[in-house]
């Protein structure tokens, strides 16, 4: 089917709405009705503070998608700027904007999973807001589906002939190349580009994985390739990803965690949960931070060992508290009283993990275990233990 030629975009007059949001509306381009016919693409955008980019995104896919069936899905983590306002002014405008937000949450993956299914459309494509990802490829993405009943996903790439990063300055770049071989080599998935946030895909696609993703971080297209229960068939479309438009990028320590902690899910989640792995990681962290607080504390402050032994304990519990809130539970981080009160149950907890810790290395350091097996048995049951207790008292929320 061909792509007929783009439709006018004509300017939003004005309408009922709060004052700061109908100037801002006004400048939005409202979308020239330029289909008719059954739904056939969603385009889900996830955002957090784009709202200075929403006029141009939806100007360029107005342009890119025109004689498509399409609508579009903006899923918001309730950002402060005033994106879901803004959103919300230009979908009563235009039916084919939805706005979806959501409170008390984040994350990238998670948001486009809720967005896709939140649709009725049989194909799906995520686009960054900030203008990164090259719209107009979204066409051929879209003819590549359709001529090829058999294909599953259609790729963005950015490292294939034609493609490439833009103005990514050089530790950037070489991070990315880093993260695309170890995700290519621990999970044996072949494409070229696989941390691509730039894709389409079929809802029978979708669905086959949905079970299996994990929602955590911004890794959504390796997330599905690898919980598919088939191989998908993909097509690797180049792209040039481009300059961000306005705001900042949302990748961060906590970003980049979330990312390994994919890679030990796919290596490792059938037998562990990702967040007890988190967990233990944070824990051996931990140790390091408990000698290091032991050594300073008897050197620089002329502590006894008991004194310094024991303050050590509560540098370690309180840093491992600290560390586990932002990283192995960043999705229900406490905050404010609630992360006080998390503090003080978490060393509760850890505190009867300890006990027991070394309730059994003694047991079978007696019964003659030898002192290695006996110490990391100890080890192995207080940190299942401290994990299953602060699991369900200091960050219960459902899951
Ligand atoms: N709803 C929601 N919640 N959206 C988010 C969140 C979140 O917690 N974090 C980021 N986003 C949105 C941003 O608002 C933006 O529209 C998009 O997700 C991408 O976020 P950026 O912060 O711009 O990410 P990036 O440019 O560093 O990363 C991009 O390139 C990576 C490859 O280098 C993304 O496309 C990644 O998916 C991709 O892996
Ligand atoms: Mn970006």
């Amino acid at each position: 089917m061909p792509l007929p030629s783009a439709p006018s975009i004509e300017l939003a007059a004005g309408g009922a709405g709060t004052a700061g949001d109908q100037s801002a509306a006004a400048a939005l381009p409202v979308l020239a009705q330029s289909s008719s016919g059954p739904l056939e693409l969603a385009v889900v955008v996830p955002t957090f503070n784009e709202r200075a980019n929403l006029a141009g995104l939806i100007g360029r896919l107005d342009r890119a998608l025109a004689g498509v069936a399409w609508e579009l899905v903006v899923v918001d983590d309730d950002s402060p700027d005033g994106t879901a306002e803004l959103l919300h002014e230009l979908a009563r405008r235009d039916p084919r904007v939805r706005c979806l937000r959501r409170v008390g949450r984040r994350g990238l993956s998670g948001a486009c999973i809720e967005g896709m299914l939140s649709s009725g459309a049989p194909l799906f494509a995520v686009v960054d807001a900030d203008g990164q990802h090259d719209e107009a490829l979204l066409a051929a993405m879209l003819q590549a589906l359709r001529a090829d009943p058999a294909l599953d996903v259609a790729i963005g790439t950015r490292y294939a002939e034609g493609g490439g990063v833009g103005d990514w300055q050089q530790q950037r770049q070489r991070l990315s190349h880093w993260a695309t071989r170890a995700a290519q080599s621990l999970t044996g998935v072949a494409v070229s580009d696989p941390m691509s946030g730039f894709f389409m895909l079929r809802r029978a696609a979708l669905h086959g994985a949905l079970r299996g993703l994990s929602t955590a971080g911004f890794k959504l297209l390796l997330d599905l390739l690898t919980a598919s229960p088939r191989p998908l068939r993909v097509i690797e479309l180049p792209y040039q990803f481009r300059p961000r438009q306005a705001g900042e990028s949302k990748l961060d320590l906590r970003v980049s965690w979330d990312f390994l902690m994919l890679l030990v899910d796919k290596l490792l989640g059938r037998w562990l949960p990702a967040r007890l792995i988190s967990f233990a990681a944070v824990g051996s962290l931990g140790v390091l931070v408990h000698l290091a607080v032991l050594r300073t504390g008897m050197l620089l402050g002329g502590l006894p060992f008991v004194t310094a032994q024991a303050l050590a304990v509560a540098v370690a519990m309180a840093s491992n508290f600290e560390l586990n809130n932002l990283l192995t539970y960043r999705d229900q981080r406490l905050r404010g009283w609630r992360r006080l009160s998390g503090l003080l149950k978490f060393m509760l907890a850890c505190s009867v993990g300890a006990a027991a810790n070394v309730g059994v290395a003694g047991w079978l350091e007696h019964g003659g275990g030898g002192w290695l097996v006996s110490g990391l048995a100890g080890v192995l049951v207080g940190t299942v233990w401290n994990y299953g207790a602060t699991a369900h008292i200091v960050w219960s929320r459902p899951r």
